[in-house]
Order: C-alpha cells, then sequence, then structure tokens
C-alpha cells in the first residue's frame, strides 16, 4: 500500500488510512477484513443497478472472450457500440441523435466543448467560442471540465486555462443572459448545465430554471449542453435527467451509470441538428476521439446494464424513492451541527454543516463520514456537505439503515464538539 497516488487524495493519507474495498453485491459492499457496509452513494454516483449483477460481468466476459477490444476509428465498427448508440439516440430528448462515446465524464465534456465550437465554426459563425458555466458546476478535471469548474478550488494552480471560458451564479438564469449580451451572442458558443447540480454539493435548480435557461439559449443561438454525468441513468428517474424539466438540449453528456460502473464508458449525445454539419456529403472529419472511444467490451457493458435499467424499471426508481430519501434525511436539520438538508429532486441529497463548526473543526466532515463508516454505513465528504446517491435499486428498509447511520455519525460528532449532551 501506499504507491497509489488517489484521485482528489493525499499521498499522505492514503498510505496511512486505506478502506480496500474486495467485493460487493446489491447495495452492500465488503472491504478486505470482511466488514460490510451499506453503499449510500453508489460509489461515486455510478453503481445505479447495484453491486454483483452477474449478467453485467457475463455480458464483458463475453465481449471479452469474442474481441475484447478493436479500434472503431473511421469507418471500422462493432455490435455492441452500434446497439448502445441505437439505444441512447432512441431514448434520448432530442431527435435523430448521434452518440459520440468515450471513457468518462470528464472526456465527455472535452467532447462536447469542442463540438459546440467547431459546430459553430462549420456554419460559418466561427467567432462563436465562449463557453458559460455555471458556479458549483462540476464537469471533470480535465483541460476543459477545469477551466469551465464552478468550485473554485477545483480551478487553482494550474496556469492559464481554456480561454473564452466564464462562469455565472448557479441559481440566476438571468446571469447567464447578461453573460450572453455582455460578450455579444455571436460570440457565445454554448452553456453547460447539471440538471441538479452534484459534486458541487447537491443543489437542485430554482423552480423554472431550466425552461428559462432553453429559452434564453434558442433565443440568442447559443447551444445548450446538459451535463448528465450524475443525473442520467435513473439517478432523477429518466434516461438523462432533463427530461424533468420538458427540456430539450442540443447536447447530453453521460457517463457513469450508463455502465453502473462495471466497465468505464461515457459519451456526447448530439441533436440532430448540431451533427448536421458533420453529415452532409464532403463534411470535414471530426477530428476527435480516444484509443478506445467505442471499446466494444465497455459498450457490451452498457447495453447489459441499459437493459436491466428499463425491463428491471429501476430507471423509474430515482423518482419513485426521492421523496422517501427526503423524508429521512429532513429531521437531520435538527442536529445541532447541521446548516440544512438539500435534496428532493432524485435519488440524491446533502447535509451541510455549520460554518462555525467546520471553522473550529476542520475535520469534522471526515469525522462524520468516519462515524458513519464504523456504523456500516459509507457516505461522501462534498465540500462543506455530507452527500447520500445510493444505488436505485435501494429499498425503503436500506434507506432507514443509511439515514439511521448518518444521523448516529452526525449525533456522535455534535457530541465529541459539545454542541450535544
Ligand atoms: C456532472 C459531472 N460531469 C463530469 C464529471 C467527470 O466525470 P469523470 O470523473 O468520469 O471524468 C463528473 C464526475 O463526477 C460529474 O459529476
Amino acid at each position: 500500500m501506499g504507491r497509489f497516488w488517489h484521485p482528489f487524495g493525499q499521498l499522505w493519507e492514503s498510505a496511512t488510512h486505506p478502506v480496500v474495498f474486495a467485493r460487493g453485491e446489491g447495495v452492500w459492499v465488503w472491504d478486505e477484513e470482511g466488514r460490510r457496509y451499506l453503499d449510500g452513494t453508489a460509489a461515486l454516483w455510478y453503481a445505479n443497478v447495484g453491486h454483483g449483477r452477474q449478467e453485467i460481468a457475463e455480458a464483458i466476459a463475453a465481449q471479452a472472450r469474442a474481441l475484447a477490444g478493436y479500434s472503431a476509428f473511421g469507418t471500422f465498427s462493432n455490435r455492441p457500440a452500434e446497439e448502445l448508440a441505437e439505444w441512447l439516440s432512441q431514448r434520448a430528448p432530442m431527435p435523430e441523435a448521434e452518440v459520440f462515446f468515450v471513457l468518462g465524464g470528464g472526456d465527455a465534456v472535452e467532447t462536447a466543448a469542442k463540438l459546440a465550437r467547431r459546430y459553430f465554426y462549420e456554419v460559418g459563425e466561427p467567432s462563436r467560442t465562449m463557453l458559460i458555466a455555471r458556479t458549483r458546476g462540476y464537469h471533470g478535471t480535465w483541460g476543459f471540465g477545469t477551466s469551465l469548474a464552478g468550485i473554485e478550488a477545483n480551478r487553482t494552480g494550474f496556469g492559464e486555462l481554456v480561454p473564452s471560458t466564464v462562469q455565472v451564479p448557479w441559481d440566476a438564469v438571468e446571469a447567464v443572459e447578461a453573460a450572453i449580451v455582455a460578450a455579444g451572442p455571436e460570440r457565445v458558443a454554448a452553456v453547460i448545465a447539471e440538471p441538479v447540480i452534484g459534486a458541487g454539493g447537491v443543489y437542485p435548480p430554482p423552480p423554472g430554471y431550466f425552461e428559462a435557461l432553453s429559452e434564453i439559449c434558442r433565443r440568442h443561438g447559443v447551444l445548450l449542453i446538459v451535463d448528465a454525468v450524475i443525473c442520467g441513468f435513473g439517478r432523477l428517474g429518466t434516461w438523462f435527467g432533463i427530461e424533468r424539466f420538458g427540456v430539450r438540449p442540443d447536447l447530453i453528456t453521460f457517463a457513469k451509470g450508463v455502465t453502473s460502473g462495471y466497465l468505464p464508458l461515457g459519451g456526447v449525445v448530439v441533436s440532430g441538428e448540431v451533427a448536421a454539419p458533420f453529415k452532409r456529403p464532403g463534411a470535414p472529419v471530426f477530428r476527435h476521439g480516444a484509443t478506445y472511444s467505442g471499446h466494444p467490451t465497455c459498450a457490451a457493458a452498457g447495453v447489459a446494464n441499459c437493459r436491466i435499467l428499463e425491463e428491471e424499471h429501476i430507471l423509474e426508481r430515482g423518482e419513485v424513492l426521492e421523496g422517501e430519501l427526503a423524508r429521512r434525511l429532513a429531521p437531520l436539520a435538527a442536529i445541532p451541527i447541521v446548516e440544512e438538508v438539500r435534496g428532493g429532486l432524485g435519488l440524491l441529497g446533502a447535509v451541510e454543516l455549520q460554518a462555525p463548526v467546520l471553522a473550529e473543526y476542520p475535520d469534522a466532515l471526515e469525522r462524520v463520514a468516519a462515524r458513519a463508516r464504523a456504523r456500516g454505513v459509507l457516505v461522501r465528504v462534498l465540500g462543506s456537505s455530507l452527500a447520500v446517491s445510493p444505488p436505485l435499486i435501494i429499498e425503503p428498509h436500506e434507506l432507514d439503515v443509511l439515514a439511521e447511520g448518518l444521523a448516529g455519525a452526525l449525533e456522535d460528532v455534535a457530541r465529541e464538539v459539545g454542541a450535544l449532551v
């Protein structure tokens, strides 16, 4: 242990406090010592169908045995990638959609950002390069995603970022229009937004936000990129999350729940309109893609997972269970160290700690997560909050276990800091 430099991890901490996971089944995971935990976060918001689904493992094995990998560049293809693209296109909330595959959310964002700019270049508006993102937004940690980051700490210390990327307050749709007008619409390519802000702390949008955003984008000829990396594949009860608002995006970035994490996969759903300039005879090639774009074994995992989501009606559960989760989290607001509880839209929520508690005890969040872990429940530290986003297969009695574990952990820490006797 110790040579693995963990993503978003401190080297010293990784070496001294490893939690080594070994096995999973349903909503449960086990560490190497055999301790069992309720997976309160679906790993990193992705184990939507739960752990240990043999059908997905078998689909992966079958494809790996037949042909594990092969290039999908140019005119080469494979059946799983074709099938998954067709599946997603048919379920996308925009007509004639094409699907571009990458390996995760960060590279999906890179693809969408470049495609938005390149689209305007193709239609004779090359000055439209500006990309507008929102504070609290998270779009991965690659080049564009870092530049679009709404979490300041994720942008700091990397030198100059991608030019013509700006942030506006996450909850003020009029700020988007003001930014478009200030720059001049002829300079703006796209706005990127998560249906519910996830990694930035679980913030559902204000009422009417997306309807108004969509209207503003259309009026100024600006593309709307919906980043559905967390909200897709049932987290909000639909394929891409954005259907909850009846809004038609131009591009949708996805990852995570597309395979429930059984293998890495991400991509961009591109509306027929945005794809059109690349489709006409003699159109230029979109010179973009990764070695593993359209990887057959990853796509096979996606096909098997999406079938399970649909056939077992797991997809809808993000909406079916959202009230159940919110009802169980709401009472936590009464614990003396808690500032507020957020959520209610989709199967995700967050419990924010009070700023004075965090100022006096900078490790308070880690302590809550550790106390929850000791109680057999995994929750996630997210900014000044603890986040939950369990697998969509979770049952109400398991939601009780999750909420009780988190409540107990919060009370433990409230006692430790003298806020509760
Ligand atoms: C909304 C959103 N976009 C993009 C990403 C980046 O995805 P990845 O970590 O697969 O690069 C994430 C990751 O959590 C995300 O939540």
